[in-house]
């Protein structure tokens, strides 16, 4: 069956590791018979280099005629490229706001998850890790600080500026019915992270959640302050199954958990709206300092394309063998150079793409 696929390459190491998940999407199609047409988009720096802007209409509507979109990665170094010397709402960052909001993205799942080859690679001690940990964050992401009004002026000559945390019940509702049903398919547990000592948008969070919690008897549900959290993630990883949250509070919490795995360039992410339609990612950013230089870790995107073949595409054979390759190369001791350890072999991203496309095309 044909499906179209939107590519962002993206900037840095973006159209490196893009490169690599078309590999492996290539042999798939090859081995299963399907039909995968790219489209490439334009989004963050590379649509500043093409346009001048990170985002334009045009990457907008084509990305809304596909099925799926695989983005590398956005950004560049905010201290030496030129990008940043552009106002912020012209700068790669908001391309990637924008296309979050325009294609209405408001569910963002970023897995955590311990991979038992790369145990060694875990900063956590041993005994807080043993048998690993799997759980996942469910971050609201079209709502909140990232969107609410903000300006910066001056007061009586003192130079302010504000931005504002708003949510309404409807956002908070959907996110949460999102985070009930995966936690169903997964062990049955929500924690629910807030601030609802402090803010407002807090406590309404935590009613609709209760709300929402009434219709999943099921699950059992947690509140945990944000605070405690990100305590909680380096003390007791495992008691973890899905963390619901915020905007912001999930940009903050699931880098801190992605670097408790101590396999970053190995975790996927999906952004949905409310039908299959999906944006799928590596959880790491553009790591400019190593650009072009063959040494980025493929295994993100690639499992990102497996997760955008399951959930948008439905071809769970397909996404299956993509991950049962990523598995078997770990375990045959291939490692890129940030998962590295004594007693493996190592190799650069068109390697590491080429050993994982030759598994599945056995
Ligand atoms: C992320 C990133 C983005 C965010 C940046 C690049 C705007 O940190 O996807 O977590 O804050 O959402
Ligand atoms: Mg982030």
């Amino acid at each position: 069956m044909g499906y179209n696929i939107g590519l962002i390459p993206g900037d840095g190491i973006g159209p490196e590791i893009i490169n690599e998940a078309v590999k492996v999407l290539d042999a798939v199609a090859d081995k299963y018979g399907d039909d995968f047409n790219y489209s490439r988009l334009f989004l963050g720096g590379a649509s500043i280099d093409a346009y001048g802007v990170p985002l334009t209409e045009e990457t907008v509507a084509k990305a809304k005629e596909q099925d799926a979109v695989l983005m590398g990665s956005i950004g560049g170094d905010a201290k030496t490229s030129p990008w940043y010397r552009l106002e912020p709402s012209k700068r790669p960052e908001a391309g990637l706001l924008g296309i979050r909001k325009a294609l209405n993205l408001f569910a963002n799942l970023r897995p955590a998850v311990l991979y038992k080859e790369l145990s060694g690679a875990c900063p956590l001690k041993e005994e807080l890790t043993e048998g690993g940990f799997d759980f996942m964050i469910m971050r609201e992401l079209t709502g909140g600080l990232y969107f609410g009004e903000r300006k910066t002026y001056e007061e009586n000559g003192i130079r302010t500026a504000m931005d504002t945390l708003v949510y309404n019940e409807d956002e908070i509702r959907r996110i949460a019915i999102k985070a009930f049903e995966t936690a169903k398919r997964r062990n049955n547990k929500v924690t629910s992270v807030d601030k609802a000592n402090v803010l407002d948008s807090s406590r309404l969070w935590r009613s609709v959640v209760e709300e929402v919690s009434k219709d999943y008897p099921g699950v059992m549900l947690e509140h945990m302050l944000v605070d405690n959290c990100a305590m909680q993630i380096v003390r007791n990883p495992k008691q973890f199954d899905v963390i619901l949250t915020e905007n912001m509070f999930g940009d903050i919490l699931s880098d801190e958990a992605s670097m408790v795995t101590g396999s970053i360039g190995m975790l996927a992410s999906a952004s949905l709206n409310d039908t299959s339609f999906g944006l799928y990612e590596p959880s790491h950013g553009s790591a400019p300092d190593i650009a072009g230089q063959n040494k980025a870790n493929p295994i993100a995107t690639i499992l990102s394309a497996s997760m955008m073949l399951r959930f948008s595409l439905d071809l769970a054979m397909e996404a299956d063998a993509i991950d049962r390759a990523v598995a078997i190369v770990l375990e045959e001791g291939y490692r890129t150079v940030d998962i590295m350890s004594e007693g493996n072999t190592l190799l650069g991203t068109k390697e590491m793409g080429d050993m994982i496309a030759g598994k599945i095309k056995r």
